[in-house]
């Protein structure tokens, strides 16, 4: 009897183990299992774990890969991929290495897998975090079931540079809503426990002022000051700490002539002295070594010593830690304890993972992960979601579904690959759908859908004008489509314009002359310079590059079955001279004003954008009225409720995104013109009212001040709610000491 009840009892036991999550493991038993391991380890096997190395283009694992992770002297790869791959690697470190440990497999799953949603700057013009979380989830679910664990994303650089390639990658330019999409990516790539199945351990990157890369020259130093950094680069990588994401990556800049990945401030005081961060970080790629070139390192072995030493636990594909650790540590360059502590970090995710229970993937899965139905309902949801509408004189949009032609005009039309944008995952040219298919799928039946290139994207020819000209004189409505590919924006992509490349904007004009009702659709993964476009040229719709659905989606839009409600994440100067720029600037001494030549301003173009910061319009208009404050005053770290009423007084059912922006004009330093302190998208049919409500806490009254103290001085604040940056009502409250 009493062996029965002890076979019952293991069964049991048995059982809930194996339905348990791993992460609900108890946090002191992971430790105790760390420790456990750590003490069995070699020097070697421990540098071993803080090496990650890069796989084959294609997904492949190299072969060298296959000894290392025999002898246990790899911790993880980037780019391999496939769940049949990454299990063959991942069985040859769980069953032929000494200790067993498994690999964990990284990839840039930035904004999708093999389904490919808009470019993140994109996402963050639905000024919707709850949509991009859940783009971030099936990109999730596709990765893990195709091995992964591990996403190198989400990207948190602020950018106020858009000749700065990575602006694609990141929410844009503001550190307010670049949290809300920080917390939201998180939270949908690694839900609330990053062992379930479909879920991946996320990476807060590039840590940190990558996006302010002087002259928008990608790999560029940076020189900011630390309120500066706290008040406009830090946000969104402290709103992904406390999501909770697994781990950061340093990144390739210096800031303030340290560089990132060898910098103890930003590693280790703010991250894990100051935020509590228990997670491990990864150099970016070769950003160990590269402290060479940095010039403060003499060799490999001092650049080894001074990224482990500030607080890069692995290091991405340089070898540094692995050939001049043993080294380092023999001349006491490098403690011990400093290598236990990266390996540690490393394994507590690992355990978090739940790696060490469940190391394989299961590749029976991996087909019917991809690019379900309900995924691509998404891409195409998101997509059209993200879009902006910049001008639509006349309601040339939405197209009249009677419309007899259509032409299609432009070199990025018929183009599978560019509306993937940069950093396209997984993704495939064959699973696109362009946007004359979107166009003539979505078009009426007796509607004729016709197309003309007119010019490529680069180069300087105009022979494909006269086609492209005579189908729009033919055609009812000329819809061109002009922009950048996908190769222009992205990592190593920073361009000295910002106007259309090659022959474009000829072509646009060239459209536009025909008379015909013409309108511009641009494919950007930057905001671009279109000034005369934007003067004369009825209708601009920003559509960006959407992913897999972006044909699909950019139909929905131009022919009103998605009424448009993006806004600006970033705004849109009229000329490169201007930036940057950007909406949360200070006020200078001499602000700009019209009759004033020695106020802050240019003497060949306006001061002020394109379009501004959190621009965009609907199909239907609306009303922002009644500003209303609960109350004139409060005390230091009391909240305040604002209240506006928003009116759709149009004819159609739309969204508008109600913004609110804070000033606090006279501090101890200077404070920033205007700060997004809170936004709310609201649905309205047409008539409808809705009251808006925003509660204002301490947070958003607070600052950086010269001591590094966050904190409310008293004194009057301005508050402005509406529709963008620029169109504002405005009231006041003062704040008194408590
Ligand atoms: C370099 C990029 O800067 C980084 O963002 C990326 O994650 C790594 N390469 C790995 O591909």
């Amino acid at each position: 009897m009493k062996r029965l009840s002890a076979v019952f009892l293991i069964a049991v036991c048995v059982l809930l183990a194996a339905i348990a999550p791993a992460h609900s493991q108890r946090p002191r038993d992971v430790e105790q299992q760390i420790n456990a391991l750590l003490a069995k380890m070699t020097l070697a096997e421990k540098l071993g774990q803080l090496q990650q190395l890069d796989g084959e283009a294609g997904g492949n694992y190299r072969p060298e890969h296959v000894d290392l992770a025999r002898k246990g002297l790899l911790g993880s790869t980037l780019n391999v991929r496939g769940a049949a791959k990454t299990n063959e690697l991942q069985r040859i470190a769980v069953t032929e290495s000494r200790l067993k440990i498994p690999l964990i497999f990284g990839f840039d799953v930035i904004h999708g897998y093999r389904t490919i949603f808009p470019i993140p700057l994109a996402e963050a013009a639905s000024w919707d975090p709850s949509m991009a979380e859940r783009t971030a989830a099936v990109a999730a679910q596709e990765a893990n079931n195709a091995g992964l664990h591990w996403t190198f994303a989400p990207m948190l650089d602020i950018a106020r540079d858009p000749r700065w390639g990575r602006i694609t990658e990141g929410a844009g330019e503001d550190p307010f809503l670049g949290a809300a999409f920080a917390a939201a990516r998180v939270r949908g790539f690694q839900g609330s426990d990053y062992s379930a199945p479909d879920k991946l351990v996320a990476c807060a990157k590039h840590w940190v002022a990558y996006g302010d890369a002087e002259g928008g020259r990608d790999y560029n130093t940076t020189d900011l000051s630390e309120n500066v950094l706290r008040q406009i680069y830090f946000p969104p990588f402290k709103a992904a700490v406390d999501a909770g994401v697994g781990t950061f990556m340093s990144s390739f800049n210096s800031i303030n002539g340290v560089p990132a990945s060898a910098n103890r401030f930003t590693l280790t005081k703010v991250l894990r002295e100051e935020w509590k961060f228990d997670g491990f970080v990864v150099s970016d790629y070769t950003s160990v070594k590269e402290l060479i070139n940095h010039g403060i390192a003499a060799n490999e072995a001092e650049a080894a010593a001074k990224a482990l030493n500030a607080g890069v636990d692995m290091e991405m594909v340089s070898r540094s830690y692995n050939q001049y650790g043993p080294r380092l540590v023999e001349q006491r360059q490098l403690s011990l304890a400093t290598i236990d502590e990266a390996v540690r970090r490393i394994l507590r995710i690992k355990y978090r993972l739940g790696l060490f229970e469940k190391p394989y993937a299961d590749e029976t899965r991996e087909p019917g992960s991809l690019l379900r139905p309900e995924s691509l309902r998404l891409a195409r949801e998101a997509a059209a979601h993200s879009m902006v509408l910049l001008k639509n004189e006349r309601n040339v949009l939405p197209l009249d579904k009677s419309v007899k032609s259509i032409a299609v005009i432009g070199p990025l039309a018929d183009d599978r690959r560019s509306v993937l944008g940069p950093w396209a995952g997984d993704g495939r040219d064959e699973n696109t759908v362009t946007i004359l298919a979107g166009i003539k799928a979505a078009a009426p039946a007796q509607t004729k859908v016709s197309y003309a290139k007119g010019c490529d994207i680069k180069g300087d020819s105009d022979a494909g004008f006269g086609e492209a000209v005579a189908l729009a004189k033919e055609s009812d409505v000329a819809l061109v489509f002009v922009g950048e590919s996908d190769d222009m924006g992205g990592e190593a992509a920073s361009r000295s314009s910002l106007d259309l490349p090659g022959r474009q904007m000829d072509l646009a004009k060239a459209i536009q002359a025909t008379g015909k009702p013409t309108v511009v659709v641009l494919i950007n993964s930057r905001p671009l310079t279109f000034g005369w476009i934007a003067d004369n040229v009825p209708a601009i719709l920003v559509a960006w590059m959407g992913g897999s659905q972006a044909g699909n989606a950019i139909a929905d839009v131009l022919f009103g079955d998605v009424n448009p409600s993006g806004k600006l994440p970033v705004t849109f100067p009229r000329t490169v001279g201007q930036v940057p720029i950007y909406y949360n600037h200070l006020n200078t001494g001499r602000p700009p004003e019209a009759q004033n030549k020695y106020s802050s301003k240019y003497i060949d173009v306006p001061w002020t954008p394109q379009f501004p910061f959190g621009y965009g319009l609907s199909y239907t208009t609306f009303k922002v009225s009644n500003l209303q404050l609960s109350v004139p005053r409060i005390r230091v770290g009391d909240k305040l409720t604002v209240t506006v009423e928003v009116e759709n007084t149009g004819k159609r059912a739309g969204d508008e995104v109600v913004q609110l922006y804070v000033r606090d004009p006279v501090a101890s330093m200077s404070r920033p013109v205007k700060e997004l302190k809170g936004f709310q998208r609201v649905a309205l049919q047409p008539g409808e009212k809705k009251r808006v409500e925003f509660t204002l806490t301490r947070d958003a009254l607070a600052f950086w001040n010269r001591e590094m103290r966050f904190v409310v001085e008293p004194g009057e604040f301005d508050v402005m709610v509406g529709s963008n940056s620029q169109d504002v009502l405005e009231a006041k409250f003062a704040v008194v000491e408590r």
